[in-house]
């Protein structure tokens, strides 16, 4: 096993002060990876290293990563302290009251007094089952609207008060929608959470989160490639098959993957790469520590976007919507 030092790895400071390492380890088993194995690979990060966990109520996994952390400080691997672990409040769990619940079961399973992040999970109450397919629908499903957004966020604000938190995020938001509801936040949120690699950078929210002083936290930095069938679609282009990534990936003798991390870290998103093999999730780590990417490579990558969207949330669509992009204001305006 190797290990990293976290003291050499990059950190991130959000606006509170408090740091973020600029790696963290994905927790979602994209449904084929059992929470067994979800909980063994982040009993090894720990030990490699990571400092860092990004967890959510929906991945089904938090009461086995729960006992790794559980068993990780009762042997002196890691202090509490020494991590910084966020989850994420479930979409059916926006209503009155529902999100202290949802993050008192989070808290529970994960065998925590507090959380570091807590994330909104969907800026709208639409649930999904596990496992489904991509023609799901649930009736119930709404469209966005401040109003409802708000009342989420209050909830939220107020696991801040409690000290169950200690910063609180949101996540696959938009320009418009962060316009409309970032002037009425009694508590800013301190990251968002957003799709991010070569092929969707992102680049106008990317930006805007970074004028706000809000860090931005990369989910599928390596274009997810064993994400769930319902997010794929034949349209969608592998970012590591990529001719240029390839080459850069062959330049540095590593995989393409790695080069999607350090591109992320070097461009200033704090990646979250998921990984169960402990050489995989090694190097994500590693990489950041050494041999960077030359500012032509970044320039080759930069160049790579083709606003390729991956996780486009068509199950989530409401009665009336006409496609998934209506989930993504792509007009500049919420669709409602
Ligand atoms: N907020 C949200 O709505 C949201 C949505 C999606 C995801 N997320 C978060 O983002 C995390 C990451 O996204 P993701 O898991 O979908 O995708 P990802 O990190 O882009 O890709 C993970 C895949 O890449 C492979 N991989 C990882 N490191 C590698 C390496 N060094 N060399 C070769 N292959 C490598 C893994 O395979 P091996 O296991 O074989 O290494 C795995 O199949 C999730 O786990 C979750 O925590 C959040």
């Amino acid at each position: 096993m190797t290990m990293i030092d976290p003291a050499i790895v990059p950190q991130r400071t959000l606006y509170t002060g408090a740091k973020l390492p600029a790696v963290g380890m994905g927790t979602f088993g994209s449904d084929h990876a059992d929470a067994d194995a979800v909980s063994a690979a982040v009993a090894g990060a720990i030990r490699v290293g990571y400092r860092s966990f990004d967890c959510a109520a929906c991945y089904g996994n938090e009461d086995m990563i729960g006992q790794v952390f559980a068993d990780a400080f009762a042997e002196g691997v890691v202090k509490r302290e020494d991590l910084f672990i966020a989850s994420k409040v479930w979409n059916d769990m926006h209503g009155d009251g529902d999100v202290l619940i949802a993050c008192a079961k989070t808290l529970k399973d994960l065998k925590l007094d507090y959380l570091d992040m807590y994330y909104v999970h969907w800026p709208f109450p639409n649930y999904h089952a596990p496992h489904c397919d991509v023609d799901s629908r649930n009736p119930d499903s709404k469209p966005f609207t401040v109003e409802r957004f708000m009342k989420t966020w209050r909830q939220m604000e107020r696991l801040v008060d409690m000290g169950l938190t200690k910063h609180i995020g949101m996540s696959n938001m938009t320009i418009p929608k962060l316009e409309a509801v970032l002037p009425l936040c009694r508590i800013k949120p301190a990251a968002i959470e957003m799709e991010l690699h070569p092929c969707f950078q992102q680049p106008e929210l990317f930006e805007y989160c970074q004028k706000q002083g809000i860090e931005v936290v990369g989910f599928c930095p390596i274009g997810s490639p064993e994400r769930p069938e319902r997010d794929k679609m034949p349209e969608d282009i592998a970012d590591i098959e990529l001719p240029e990534l390839k080459a850069i990936a062959e330049a540095h003798g590593v995989h393409p993957a790695v080069i999607c991390i350090k591109w992320a870290v070097q461009r200033g998103v704090s990646p979250i790469p998921f990984s169960l093999k402990e050489k995989n999730y090694t190097m994500n780590l590693k990489c950041v520590t050494e041999d960077p990417l030359t500012d032509a490579e970044m320039e080759t990558i930069r160049s790579l976007d083709k606003n390729n969207r991956l996780i486009k949330g068509h199950v989530f669509l409401w009665e009336g919507a006409k496609d998934w992009h209506d989930l993504w204001d792509e007009d500049g305006v919420i669709v409602k």
